[in-house]
């Protein structure tokens, strides 16, 4: 969603607000814009407009200075067009804006600025009520102004009064801050700053920074110093491009052995789990009565194979919930409750407001979360960082993965906490965990496969997935992947459910995934395969090796683990089909349409 990067100091800001708008596109927009203060004519000028960054590069061809901000725009209030583009500007205030300002008609009414604005943005009225506060002093004004502001909100602020300086503030949507010799920088987004400094903070919630080319202030509303927690960028973001894929998708699927591995080992102590890495109070899995994991899309599927791994293991209760869905259930929460929140930017706002919730009502609460210093791990009392370094592409692969691969070892630890395996038993389970890498590995090396079954899929309009037990969760995530990216309608059922209702779809030529890697559901999958194809579908089937039968026609044999342990790698293959489809129809595979990496509106 909106993306905010700010740059004051010794460089033009022009190639630095454009870079950092680019690093800013993976959130997903539809328009961006810059305002540059210029030196002779000392005011803010903007250049922006619909489309993508590179057009507004054509268009700020001759901006000079060396203070400015930038954004990129996902349309909430008003629709795609370039005057709703930010940076908006209002008298001498230039703002851009990321969230949402409930009160906004409100407060145009009461500034009576209706025939004045130039766009049908709530941000603009933002800047309105600013420059209606401004009296000299900058902190002042922007204090003053939030304060009657409803909703939440991320600015960079510009003031034509007060040269090569850039003011944020803050409610909810993140701002991060960082310097060096050549300057100061402020974007939404590490990424879109990370390359200028290894150390970042996250600017508190109300209070102001200051930005100039040496320093960077905090204070809060009474003009008190804030003091702010410096934190260590531990992902190599310089070195973060395609690597020679054609796409991020492909990129991060390609990368998953690792950054598996890599979230379990550190987290594994003589076979047996071992959290002390994330300093976590290990008792919230042993005290609690039950569990609540609250995400949205792919980390709520996540979600899903932690219930089925933690109820069958462990026999603690656990509920999953829509993170948008939550608080508005009268949900059963209260000291004995343990609240997960899954989240790969860890800044999703309807799990971010899920949690408050939670917290609210006494509940412990830990997050699975991939970005450091997000608001959810912030807000959380304990935090379980997954190791998939930064995701770019819009479909979530790698992310989904280490959530499921940190579930693993959640379950292996309540059940020894618990007593429900003994020492040598969770050393089996673990045992089992590190097997996983591998398994994916060889699913990679074996992609051709995948990519010729995929071919199949391409002129599908409709499909549907099938699987049993612990199969069906892993298709959700599959269909999920197959709809975001290829834009093909896919429905995932448990198989058992399709004969009461869903299989009058089921046509001449109906494409139909099937999942089977569940000895135990196997004469049961088989016997919902054939219900199918009687009725005419296109079955691919994607099989563990020693559940396959001879008259599977269309097949990919998924590695042998033990069945708990076959999420995994059939994900990954599940994946590469979504994949293959949407990089063979020709469709920009990591920016889907209409969809948002990061989602910061409810
Ligand atoms: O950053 P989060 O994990 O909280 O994001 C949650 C969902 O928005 C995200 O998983 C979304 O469903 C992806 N597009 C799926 O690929």
């Amino acid at each position: 969603m909106c993306g905010i990067i700010g740059y004051t100091g010794y460089s033009e800001a022009r190639g630095i607000l454009l870079k950092g708008l680019k690093t800013l596109e993976y959130r997903g927009y539809d328009s961006a814009g810059i305002s540059v203060y210029h030196p002779d004519f000392n005011e803010c000028l903007t250049v922006k407009c619909k489309g993508r960054v590179e057009d507004l590069e054509k268009k700020a061809c001759d901006v000079k200075g060396k203070t400015g901000i930038g954004h990129t725009r996902w349309a909430t209030h008003g629709g795609v067009s370039d005057e709703n583009s930010h940076p908006h500007k209002f008298g001498g205030v230039t703002v851009v804006h990321n969230g949402i300002i409930e009160n906004y008609e409100t407060i145009k009414n009461t500034l009576k600025v209706a025939d004045k604005l130039k766009s049908q943005t709530d941000s603009e009225i933002a800047a309105a009520l600013i420059e209606r506060c401004f009296d000299g002093n900058p902190e002042k004004a922007i204090a003053d102004a939030v304060k009657k502001l409803t909703g939440t909100y991320a600015f960079a602020i510009m003031f034509d009064d007060v040269p090569d300086t850039i003011y944020a503030v803050r409610n909810v949507s993140p701002i991060v801050c960082c310097k060096n010799d050549d300057g100061a920088y402020i974007a939404s987004d590490i990424m879109a700053i990370g390359e200028y400094s290894n150390e970042y903070f996250v600017l508190p919630e109300f209070s102001i920074a200051k930005i100039t080319k040496d320093s960077i202030e905090v204070k809060d509303f009474n003009g008190n110093d804030v003091g702010v927690d410096m934190l260590e960028l531990n992902w190599d973001i310089k070195n973060n491009g395609k690597c020679g894929y054609p796409f991020y998708m492909e990129k991060e699927i390609m990368e998953q052995p690792d950054v598996i591995e890599k979230t379990i080992s550190g987290r594994v102590k003589n076979n047996l789990p071992d959290f002390s890495c994330d300093n976590i109070d290990e008792n919230i899995f042993k005290d609690c009565k039950s569990i609540s994991v609250i995400a949205c899309g792919t980390a709520m599927h996540a979600g899903l194979i932690g219930k089925y791994l933690i109820e069958s293991v462990c026999s603690v209760p656990v509920s999953v919930y829509m993170a948008s869905e939550y608080m508005y259930t009268n949900p059963i929460v209260n000291e004995d409750t343990l609240v997960i929140c899954v989240s790969q930017s860890g800044e999703t706002i309807d799990t971010l407001e899920a949690l408050k919730y939670a917290k609210s009502h006494g509940a412990k609460t830990l997050s699975i979360v991939n970005v450091r210093g997000s608001s959810i791990a912030r807000e959380s009392d304990n935090v379980i960082y997954t190791q998939a370094g930064p995701e770019i592409a819009v479909a979530s692969t790698k992310a989904y993965t280490t959530q499921v691969a940190v579930f693993y070892l959640i379950t292996a630890k309540t059940a020894l906490l618990r007593g429900c395996l003994n020492n040598e038993g969770t050393s089996d389970f673990v045992e089992q965990i590190m097997k996983i890498p591998k398994a994916v590995e060889d699913v990679l090396n074996r992609r051709k496969d995948i990519h010729y079954l995929s071919k199949s899929m391409l002129t599908a309009e409709h499909t549907f997935m099938i699987g049993r037990g612990m199969d069906y969760p892993a298709l959700l995530e599959a269909s999920l992947k197959l709809k975001e990216i290829s834009y093909i309608h896919s429905e995932a059922f448990a198989s058992g459910e399709l004969k009461h209702g869903t299989i009058a779809l089921i046509t001449n030529g109906t494409p139909v995934v099937a999942l089977m890697t569940q000895h135990y559901l196997s004469s049961k999958q088989t016997s919902n395969i054939r219900e199918v194809q009687s009725r005419g579908a296109y079955v691919i089937n994607f099989v563990k090796k020693s559940l396959k039968s001879d008259d599977m026609q269309h097949c990919f044999e998924l590695p042998e683990l033990e069945d708990e342990f076959m999420l995994i790698p059939s994900v990954v293959a599940l994946q590469l089909l979504a994949y293959y489809v949407s990089a063979d129809k020709g469709l920009d595979v990591d920016k889907p349409r209409n969809l948002a990496k990061v989602v910061t509106v409810e």
